[in-house]
């Protein structure tokens, strides 16, 4: 088997390495504001209770129906029961990486899983295990999103189970699995997160991570990143033209 870190790294000559907080911000910024603001991506449809996705890229489209809960939408601590555009941004990377990866013998975490579609998408990309996590409260929305878009018949495995940032997991199929691949969509919106967060990464990600963030507040981003440099490797993998300068996506793992 080929590790996912073995994998990724054939393609590191494209990635851009960042060393300091600051000066990653100045340069994603310098794109940002030479981008009119009508080309942001609107992607996701949040009112609605139930979207279908089709994610593009791979050698075809990965059709998804995915279940947002818009009464509890706009609420402290609810962000995850509707769709963000960053996890469509992941997925699609994904989709497209997928042909120059093989997935099918490797693990894969998401935490702050929300509506599920990163992993869901990895799923249906040939992930072998897929661990969707999240608080508590959003048990009932990943699963149902998770039950209505498993791959019928197939051997690949996916469950559900709550993964709270900054506290040991209490179910033992994370602590014992060894996991290849954590992935995390625009899971900080509040730089108030950003040291949970790093703090289940540096737990959790033996081995490659891959975060990505929608660029929304400099501040926030800035101090998201300062903490992931100080235990990781961090590399800005470019997306696309249309996407890199609202949205940016890094590869990390454990110095
Ligand atoms: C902005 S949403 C992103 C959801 C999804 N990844 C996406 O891109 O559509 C952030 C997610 O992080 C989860 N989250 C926030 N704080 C958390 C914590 N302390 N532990 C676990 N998950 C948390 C929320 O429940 C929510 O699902």
């Amino acid at each position: 088997m080929v590790s996912f870190y073995d994998q990724l790294i054939e393609g590191i000559d494209g990635y851009i390495l960042v060393e300091d907080a600051e000066e990653e911000l100045c340069e994603l910024y310098s794109v940002y504001y030479s981008k009119d603001s009508n080309d942001r991506l609107d992607l996701v449809e949040p009112r609605k209770p139930e979207v279908d996705i089709e994610i593009e890229g791979g050698k075809r489209p990965i059709s998804l129906t995915i279940s947002q809960n818009i009464n509890i939408n706009g609420e402290p601590g609810q962000t995850g029961a509707v769709l963000w555009n960053s996890s469509i941004v992941m997925g699609e990377f994904f989709a497209r990486s997928t042909p120059h990866w093989d997935l099918s013998a490797l693990t894969a975490l998401e935490l702050g899983s929300g509506c599920g579609l990163v992993g869901l998408t990895l799923h249906r990309l040939g992930m072998q295990r897929t661990i969707l996590t999240d608080q508590l409260r959003m048990m009932r929305l990943l699963t149902k999103n998770m039950d209505a878009n498993r791959l019928k018949s197939s051997s690949l495995e996916m469950f559900a189970t709550e993964y709270v940032w900054g506290q040991m997991p209490e179910d033992q199929r994370i602590v014992r699995q060894s996991i290849d691949m954590v992935v995390a969509s625009d899971c900080v919106y509040h730089e108030s997160v950003a040291p949970m967060l790093v703090h289940t990464l540096v737990d959790v990600c033996k081995c490659v991570g891959m975060v990505g963030q929608e660029l929304r507040s400099d501040l926030v981003h800035q101090v998201f990143l300062a903490e992931l440099l100080k235990h990781f490797v961090v590399y800005r993998v470019p997306v696309s033209p249309k996407i890199d300068g609202f949205y940016a996506l890094y590869a990390i793992w454990l110095k």
